[in-house]
């Protein structure tokens, strides 16, 4: 008999500024360069699915996981806050996997980088700080999905997203933006009481001031590296 042969996954994540791919091994490593093509414009899912598709042109891999910037339920999109309100009620697992021909599984882009980020041990919560901001929670690495504190109220009347997304940021430039995130980790920690924060996205390079000890930045790369836990059960 043959030896069976270590399943590939293709890892996916769209973001609201880049949709990334990368190849993982069984184990999570990656087996490619991380790949990135700028967020098709309007976000539809007909346009990011296409921009996939070409992503993956050439590449060999057995299953998918996608990481999506919005609540994810049984495959199906239902919120869309930085993308085209096409994606509201999208059915992306079954699309997606009728157009690859591959199964495929879908969760939160936060989730996804929390499960490639966290320890596993107490109560760990995760923030990405990218186009929006996205919010995960764990207990002994048991995942709270779809947790969207990004758009609770945080501070002026204005929402976590609204106060340090990408937009934010560009509008009142780098050091206010700092200033507030010293202000949301304060008092994310006295709501959470987390063991361990991480902060994860793009805009975490941004970041200019001295962590408390109980928070750390997550590489970039960890958005794509925990698509591999979507398949662990
Ligand atoms: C969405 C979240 C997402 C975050 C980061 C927010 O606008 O509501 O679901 O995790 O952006 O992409």
């Amino acid at each position: 008999m043959g030896e069976l042969l270590p399943l590939q996954t293709l890892a996916v994540d769209i973001g609201g500024s880049g949709v990334k791919i990368m190849i993982l091994d069984e184990q999570g490593n990656p087996l490619s360069e991380r790949e990135r093509i700028e967020t098709p414009q309007p976000s539809t899912p007909d346009a990011i699915l296409r921009g996939i598709k070409e992503l993956a042109a050439g590449k060999s891999f057995d299953r998918v996981s996608v990481g999506y910037p919005g609540v994810v339920r049984q495959g199906i999109t239902e919120t869309a806050a930085n993308l085209h309100s096409d994606w509201l009620g999208f059915a992306l697992r079954e699309v997606l996997s009728q157009q690859l021909g591959k199964p495929v599984r879908v969760a939160n882009d936060a989730d996804i980088q929390g499960l490639g980020a966290v320890s596993g041990s107490g109560v760990e919560m995760v923030i990405t700080l990218g186009t929006g901001v996205g919010a995960a929670l764990f207990l002994h690495g048991r995942l709270v999905p779809n947790l969207e504190l990004g758009h609770h109220p945080f501070r002026k009347g204005e929402t976590y997203e609204q106060q340090l997304g990408r937009a934010a940021l560009d509008a009142v430039g780098k050091k206010r933006w700092n200033q507030r995130l010293g202000k949301a980790i304060g008092l994310l920690e006295r709501i959470y009481n987390y063991d361990r924060l991480y902060l994860g996205g793009g805009n975490t390079k941004k970041i200019d001031f001295v962590l408390p000890p109980n928070v750390q930045v997550a590489p970039n790369i960890t958005g794509l590296l925990g698509g591999i836990a979507l398949w662990r059960d």
